[in-house]
């Protein structure tokens, strides 16, 4: 990585790194965040296809919701914003089982985590290194697969964030999805999300949801700012913009280096030995 604004641009708390856009005192401060029961909770290490399914989410309600910025962005006057709105709360977030405001464990609010093929989450994220004024510059794709491995990029390693959240899979509360199965049948996955968020939504609207969730509707909309281009559903940026590349699965084929495949594949397989992944 060329040094240029790293230690402007990230700091470390707790072992991992976030922007700056996350101050030292907003997340000192989240063990006291005030959950509510009906909260639901949209949970992914950064490029798993967050703002999609926050897409999807937002149109299966007929009653108001809100769905805010991460709980971990911005200062600490965040959490007295979150608190003072009236309207039901999709929060999003990055943060790992670990970091989470322990009130919503509590309180059994509903969590849904989404993952994605570890190997396209590394490309995406290299691009989002490159092209996103919060991080710091990366030079080239080799040095950003060792960075990635090394879990030394914001929010902290795939490996980390995943295994902490797998370990609650069995939860009631918590609901686990794959961006793969959002691409392949991205119908039969919003039946998942109704029957866990308890929503009665019928065929013909989850078709309408599907069509208007495409890659290419998504960001039409957001370059013809239908949608509030400054409102992500990511810490790390406020520009929509940056968000929709490409949508594909496997993207990684065209990065990885057969060597760099194998690297990756041990570590993984070492890392994930007790994983059902
Ligand atoms: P790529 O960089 O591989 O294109 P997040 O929202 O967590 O930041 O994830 C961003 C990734 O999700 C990007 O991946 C983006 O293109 C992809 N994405 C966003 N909306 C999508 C959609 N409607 N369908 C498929 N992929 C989508």
């Amino acid at each position: 990585m060329s040094n240029s604004g790293e230690a402007e641009l990230l700091h470390t708390f707790k072992g991992i790194r976030f922007t700056t856009r996350s101050s030292p005192e907003l997340l000192k401060s989240l063990d006291t965040f005030d959950a509510r029961e009906d909260d639901v909770l949209l949970v992914s290490y950064p490029k798993s296809g967050t703002h999609w399914l926050a897409g999807v989410i937002t149109k299966l309600y007929n009653t108001q919701v809100t769905i805010t910025s991460p709980i971990e962005f911005g200062d600490i006057s965040r959490l007295e914003e979150l608190n003072k709105l009236s309207s039901k709360r999709i929060i999003p977030t990055h943060l790992d089982y670990n970091m989470l405001p322990p009130n919503f464990k509590n309180k059994k609010c509903k969590m849904i985590y989404i993952s994605r093929n570890p190997k396209d989450t590394a490309v995406s994220m290299f691009h989002y290194y490159r092209d996103n004024p919060n991080l710091p510059t990366v030079d080239t794709w080799t040095t950003f697969f060792d960075l990635f491995l090394k879990g030394n990029v914001v929010c902290g390693s795939w490996f980390d964030h995943f295994l902490s959240w797998e370990e609650h899979e069995g939860e009631k509360n918590i609901l686990f999805l794959f961006y793969e199965d959002m691409k392949k049948d991205l119908p039969k996955v919003i039946k998942e999300i109704t029957s866990f968020l308890s929503l009665s939504v019928s065929d013909n609207d989850i078709q309408d949801i599907c069509d208007k969730s495409s890659f290419s509707e998504m960001k039409n909309d957001t370059e013809k700012e239908n949608t509030d281009p400054n409102h992500t559903v990511c810490a790390l940026t406020s520009n929509r913009k940056l968000i929709f590349r490409k949508g594909a699965v496997g993207d990684w084929k065209n990065y990885f280096t057969p060597k760099q495949n194998i690297r990756f594949q041990e570590i993984f397989n070492e890392k994930m030995k007790f994983s059902k992944m």
